[in-house]
């Protein structure tokens, strides 16, 4: 049973377990953040299967009410490289779901050369195109075709699987953090630190956390410029994962989130979604030498921002810090 069950009982939403809870949490006693006091949260060991880190914490909500819908294809867009739409492909394959999947063009590196590799195998079925306009383009005759083949409509989700049903699983992860807090593992961090690519990661976070009743504060580091992903946008996002929960029978009152709530800071995203920058790149290579695998789309640009700034008034700290990549 998830957290937000066990904190909402009645709350009429699936949930399909596919990792283990709690993921570790450790503070990081490295030259790699010398002098602040980071801690971090390994999302990179979730998931069971073959793709892990926070994009399937998102489909142990999405799946179950893609069952619900009686749908029988997620359809989903991304860069070439898309974490979120490889984990879609494997875990919805192991729950009968087929995977459509809407690809555009990005700066290609190893990383994102190997993704694509991922991709081929993973069973969904691929489009690409050049951009996001173009996609958009041939968006009505890819549906149409899939629901003529599943006589029903596919479950469109946008990118990152960042609609409320995939912000659940963050709003379940604060209550895990203040589970590991309340336990003695870490202090109340003064700052919860993470890449946001589509938002749902932190959105999802900013109102677990304040269900959960810690102080804590969001620091989002936007490495996406393809979509407007500021403190208002994670704001709406959260409120209208609030109003999922209260539609779906949870008793959850109290103020709606404003974007003064959350911080989001473009600062490390370099010049555009996927531009590998040379403190990106730098804090990758370092974190190597440290067993931490991280990449220079997301993590690579999240530690960047905490080693410039982690401990001075704009991101106070304890900082936790979240790695969301989950390579294996
Ligand atoms: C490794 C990694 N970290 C962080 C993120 C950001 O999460 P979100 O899309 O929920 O903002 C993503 C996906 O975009 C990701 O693949």
């Amino acid at each position: 049973m998830a957290l937000l069950h066990d904190r909402f009982p009645g709350l009429d939403l699936g949930h399909v377990r596919l990792g283990a809870t709690p993921t570790p949490v450790r503070r990081l006693e490295s030259s790699l953040v010398p002098e602040v006091e980071v801690w971090l949260k390994d999302e990179s060991v979730f998931g069971d299967g073959p793709w892990g880190g926070n994009k399937v914490r998102k489909l142990e909500w999405i799946i179950p009410e893609a069952r619900r819908r009686g749908v029988r294809t997620l359809f989903t867009v991304g860069g070439i490289g898309t974490h979120w739409g490889l984990a879609a492909a494997l875990y919805g394959r192991e729950h009968g779901l087929r995977t459509l999947l809407g690809l555009v063009d990005q700066p290609v590196d190893d990383h994102v050369r190997e993704q694509l590799e991922r991709l081929g195998r993973s069973g969904a079925e691929i489009h690409r195109y050049r951009d996001a306009r173009r996609l958009k383009l041939a968006t009505p005759a890819l549906v149409a075709r899939t629901t003529i083949r599943d006589r029903r409509l596919p479950w469109y989700l946008p990118a990152g699987g960042s609609n409320p049903f995939g912000a659940l699983a963050y709003v379940d992860t604060a209550l895990e953090i203040a589970g590991q807090v309340e336990a003695g593992q870490l202090p109340e961090p003064a700052t919860v630190v993470t890449a946001v690519g589509s938002g749902g990661t932190a959105a999802g976070l900013a109102l677990g956390l304040r269900l959960a009743g810690l102080r804590t504060r969001v620091h989002g580091v936007v490495v996406n410029d393809t979509f407007p992903l500021d403190a208002p946008v994670i704001a709406r996002l959260a409120n209208r994962t609030a109003d999922l929960m209260r539609q779906r029978g949870a008793d959850l009152t109290g103020e709606p989130l404003v974007p003064a709530n959350v911080t989001m800071r473009t600062d490390w995203l370099g010049e555009t979604y996927g531009d590998p920058t040379p403190a990106s790149t730098r804090a990758v290579a370092d974190a190597e030498r440290d067993a931490l695998h991280l990449e220079p789309v997301y993590t690579g640009k999240a530690l960047a921002a905490i080693r410039d700034v982690g401990g001075t008034p704009g991101m106070p700290e304890p900082i936790l810090w979240l790695n969301t990549h989950g390579p294996r």
